[in-house]
């Protein structure tokens, strides 16, 4: 059975003089939670924030926090952004030398694990980690930058892993990152996610609520979404 669609917009693209509101702006516009990119500069060109914005964030918002590390080795940062009140942590596979390790750090901080797997990154790694996880986040673009183009390749990878999730029964969330806009999240939905980031196709709208009201129903429409 697949969970309720959750829409979660990604920080990297808003204002950043203005976090606070912005973030207040988009819950208020009907976001679920807040996606929040994590960049080192070292596993990805570039460079964001870290977890004392992530606390600024959680103190304001009840809403939970989605963080998503791009960082090597993504297991020195876990317990910072755990106690900065992260309800979701998700690194990239490629970024733990020891990956299952990780996963049951994160767990045994009370935090939800997710895993991340860019576009090249082959679908055997999730084999014998099922269990450990509460999500899988399929990178629909190259990690690093917002406003990319979205891989038509990820709808076939999508569509694997929700195949995995349902025939194990495993009660884990199917999330998309990158380049999801009101003309795609159909065609992503139908292939399987049930959790997406958007970044600058809410934040470079001038109204984040009819981006995000024309985002549903888009879901609605589609033959993969629950409420169908
Ligand atoms: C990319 C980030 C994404 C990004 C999405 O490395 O993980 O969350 O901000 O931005 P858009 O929606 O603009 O592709
Ligand atoms: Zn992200």
């Amino acid at each position: 059975m697949r969970s309720t669609s959750l829409i979660a917009p990604s920080i990297l693209s808003a204002d950043f003089c203005r976090l606070g509101e912005e973030v207040d702006s988009v819950l208020a516009a009907g976001a679920d939670m807040i996606h929040f990119d994590v960049m080192d500069n070292h596993y990805v060109p570039n460079l964001t924030v870290g977890p004392q914005i992530c606390r600024a964030v959680t103190s304001r918002i009840s809403a939970p926090v989605d963080v998503h590390l791009m960082t090597e080795p993504a297991e020195s940062l876990v317990p910072a952004f755990a106690e900065a009140g992260a309800a979701w942590i998700t690194f990239h596979f490629e970024a733990s030398r020891h990956p299952d390790r990780t996963l049951q750090l994160i767990r045994s901080l009370g935090v939800k694990a997710g895993i991340a797997l860019n576009p090249a990154t082959p679908l055997g790694c999730l084999e014998h980690i099922m269990d450990r996880l509460d999500m899988i986040l399929i990178m629909s673009v190259n990690p690093g930058f917002g406003g990319q183009q979205f891989i038509p390749e990820a709808l076939n990878k999508l569509t694997r892993v929700r195949r995995m999730i349902d025939e194990g029964g495993y009660p884990i969330r199917l999330e998309v990152d990158g380049g999801v806009k009101i003309q795609n999240i159909g065609a992503i939905a139908a292939a399987g996610a049930d959790t997406f980031v958007a970044g600058s196709a809410i934040f470079s709208a001038p109204s984040y609520g009819e981006v995000i009201s024309a985002m549903r129903s888009e879901l609605e429409k589609s033959v993969g979404c629950p409420e169908n």
